[in-house]
C-alpha cells in the first residue's frame, strides 16, 4: 500500500471542513486582521477617494485634475474643470479649490539618529515634523544614530527601531567608513540588507564612530555599488588649506567666537573645491564602460555656486554619472543676516554671502544643481551653546525638515521658480536618486503619496508655531513664509491635517528595488 493510499480516506472526511475553514479564514479572518493593523493610521476612514483642485501637479502639467486613490495606490489622474460631485455609493471627493496637489515631498538627506541618539531626534518625533511639511517619504543618513549604520547587523537593528514609529516612509542610507571600504563582504551585505546607497564623509564627521574617508576609499566602493546600481552620496568638504592663507585672515578678529564671519572664514570654499575635484576624479569610474559603470556619485549639500559647482557641471558633461543637491537653508539664508552667536544657523558646508545665495538659485533654474534636500540634523538644546554662541563649539546641523516646502516656495517663487520645477528638485529627482521607482510624480500605478498645500497662505514661525521635532531650535525661527500645508497622505493614509496627526504612526521602511 501508498502512503497516499493511507491518507485518501483520512482526508475524505476532512476534505470539506478543511476546504471550509482555508476559504473562511482567507475571505473573513485576514481581512479582519489587516483592518484592525490599519486602524488609526489614516484621518480619514475611507480607502477609495478622489481628491481634487484647480492646480494639480501631474506629469502632463499643472491644472484642473482629480486624483483617485485606492487602497495604497492612485488609480486615476483625470482632466477636469470642475470637481466630481460625492455621489452615495461613489468614492468621497476631497474638493481642495484652488490649493496645490503635489507629489509628497521626497527627503534624501535627513538625520533621525535613533537608536543611540533619541534625545536628539528619533523616529516618531522627526518623522512627525516631515508629515507635517508635506514630506512623505526620507532616507536616513548612516549617522548620527549609534552606532553608526555601516554594517548589515547595524542596519537590521535600526529598521527594527523604526517599527511602529514612523507616520511616513523611510529608506536608509549606509555607511562607508575607512574600515569596510575595501571589504566588499561587508559592503554587500550592507546593501542586501536594505541599504539604499552609501553616504562618506570626506572630512571628519563630527561622529568619532564615522571617520572620513578618502577618495581611495569611495573609489574602492565603487564596483560594488555598480553591482547593485545605488549611489554613495558624499560630503563634499576636506580639510585643505586655502591657498591663500590671508582668506582666514579676513572679516572679524579671530578672538571673537560668536562672529558668524570667523565661522565662515574657518570652512572654506576652497574645502569644498578640492574634495569636489578629488572626487570627480574618481567619480570617472562610473562613465559608460568604466569599472564602475553603474554606479552613481552624489554630491550632497552643496553651498559654493562657484569653483565647486564648475566642477560637477564639468564632470556631467564629460559623462560621469553625478548628482548633486543643495539644501533649503542656503537658498533661503545668507552669511551676512546671520545675528552674532546664533548657532541655530551653523551647518558645514557653512552657509554663505548674499551673492553666492543668488547663484545657487540661477544653478537650480538653469538645470546644473539637480535637487534639494533638508540635510536636517538636529542635536540637544545645550549643544548648540546659545546663550555663548561660540559658533566653533557649537554642533553644526539645522534643524529644518517642517519647513522645506514654504522655505523653497517663498524664497523660490520671489526668483521666479514654478511649482512644477519645485516638485521636481523635492520629489521626482530624488525619487530617481534613492531609485523609488513607485514615488516620485502623481501617476497611475503610483503609491499615493500626496501633498495639498496653499501657495497664497502665509505664517510666522514664533514661539507659538507647532513646531514636531524633538528640539525646537531652527534657523526657520523668526522668519515669515507662504506656502502652508493642509493635508498629507502617505501611501493613500492621510497622516496629517492641519496641525492634527493620524493617531498611530504606519509608514514602512523603504527596501531596495532589485
Ligand atoms: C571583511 O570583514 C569581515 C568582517 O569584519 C571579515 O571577517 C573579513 O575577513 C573581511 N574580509 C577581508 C577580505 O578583509
Ligand atoms: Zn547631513
Amino acid at each position: 500500500m501508498e502512503l497516499g493510499d493511507l491518507l485518501r480516506p483520512l482526508l475524505r472526511g476532512w476534505t470539506i471542513p478543511l476546504l471550509l475553514f482555508t476559504v473562511g479564514y482567507t475571505l473573513v479572518y485576514l481581512p479582519q486582521i489587516e483592518k484592525e493593523l490599519d486602524e488609526g493610521c489614516s484621518l480619514l476612514p475611507d480607502t477609495h477617494f478622489v481628491l481634487y483642485s484647480k492646480r494639480v501637479v501631474t506629469t502632463q502639467g499643472i491644472g484642473p485634475y482629480s486624483v483617485e486613490v485606492e487602497g495604497e495606490r492612485i488609480v486615476s489622474v483625470t482632466k477636469r474643470s470642475e470637481a466630481p460631485k460625492s455621489l452615495p455609493g461613489k468614492p468621497r471627493v476631497l474638493d481642495y479649490g484652488n490649493a496645490v496637489i503635489m507629489p509628497g515631498l521626497i527627503d534624501t538627506h535627513v538625520h533621525l539618529n535613533e537608536p543611540g541618539r533619541v534625545e536628539w531626534e528619533g523616529f516618531l518625533t522627526g518623522t512627525m515634523a516631515a508629515a507635517a511639511g508635506g514630506i512623505t517619504a526620507v532616507v536616513d543618513m548612516p549617522l548620527n544614530s549609534r552606532p553608526t549604520i555601516t554594517t548589515k547587523e547595524h542596519l537590521e537593528n535600526k529598521i527594527k527601531a523604526s517599527k511602529g514609529k514612523i507616520f511616513i516612509d523611510v529608506g536608509f542610507w549606509g555607511g562607508l567608513v575607512p574600515e569596510y571600504a575595501h571589504n566588499a563582504t561587508v559592503l554587500e551585505d550592507l546593501l542586501d540588507a536594505g541599504a539604499l546607497g552609501l553616504k562618506s564623509f570626506m572630512c571628519p564627521s563630527g561622529i568619532n564612530d564615522f571617520p572620513a574617508t578618502t577618495a581611495k576609499d569611495i573609489q574602492a566602493s565603487l564596483p560594488v555599488l555598480a553591482k547593485y546600481g545605488r549611489p554613495i552620496l558624499v560630503h563634499q568638504e576636506v580639510v585643505d588649506p586655502p591657498a591663500d592663507p590671508a582668506h582666514l585672515m579676513q572679516g572679524e578678529p579671530v578672538s571673537n567666537a560668536r562672529s558668524y564671519q570667523r565661522y565662515l572664514n574657518s570652512r572654506p570654499i576652497s574645502w569644498e573645491t578640492e574634495a569636489v575635484r578629488q572626487l570627480m576624479e574618481v567619480a570617472k569610474d562610473t562613465r559608460s564602460g568604466g569599472v564602475a559603470d553603474g554606479a552613481h556619485v552624489h554630491v550632497v549639500h552643496l553651498s559654493d555656486a562657484t569653483n565647486t559647482l564648475s566642477i560637477i557641471k564639468e564632470a556631467k558633461a564629460e559623462g560621469s554619472s553625478v548628482t548633486v543637491e543643495t539644501c533649503a537653508h542656503y537658498l533661503a539664508f545668507a552669511a551676512e543676516d546671520i545675528p552674532e552667536g546664533a548657532t541655530q544657523y551653523k551647518c558645514a558646508p557653512p552657509i554663505r554671502d548674499s551673492r553666492n545665495r543668488e547663484l545657487l538659485w540661477k544653478a537650480l533654474l538653469d538645470g546644473e544643481i539637480d535637487m534639494i534636500t533638508s540635510d536636517h540634523s538636529p542635536s540637544t538644546i545645550d549643544l548648540k551653546l546659545l546663550e555663548e554662541g561660540d559658533f566653533l563649539k557649537a554642533w553644526g546641523g539645522i534643524s529644518g525638515i517642517q519647513f522645506s516646502l514654504p522655505a523653497t516656495w517663498t524664497h523660490g517663487s520671489a526668483r521666479g521658480m514654478s511649482i512644477e520645477q519645485m516638485s521636481n528638485w523635492w520629489s521626482a529627482a530624488p525619487a530617481k536618486l534613492a531609485n523609488l521607482p513607485r514615488k516620485g510624480t502623481l501617476e497611475f500605478g503610483k503609491d499615493a503619496d500626496i501633498v495639498v498645500w496653499d501657495p497664497e497662505a502665509s505664517f510666522v514661525i514664533d514661539g507659538h508655531y507647532p513646531i514636531y521635532f524633538k528640539n525646537k531650535v531652527t534657523a526657520y525661527m523668526g522668519h515669515k513664509y507662504s506656502g502652508k500645508v493642509i493635508t498629507t497622505f502617505v501611501r493613500g493614509r492621510q497622516v496629517f491635517e492641519e496641525g492634527l496627526h493620524s493617531p498611530k504612526a504606519c509608514g514602512s521602511p523603504i527596501h531596495p528595488v532589485v
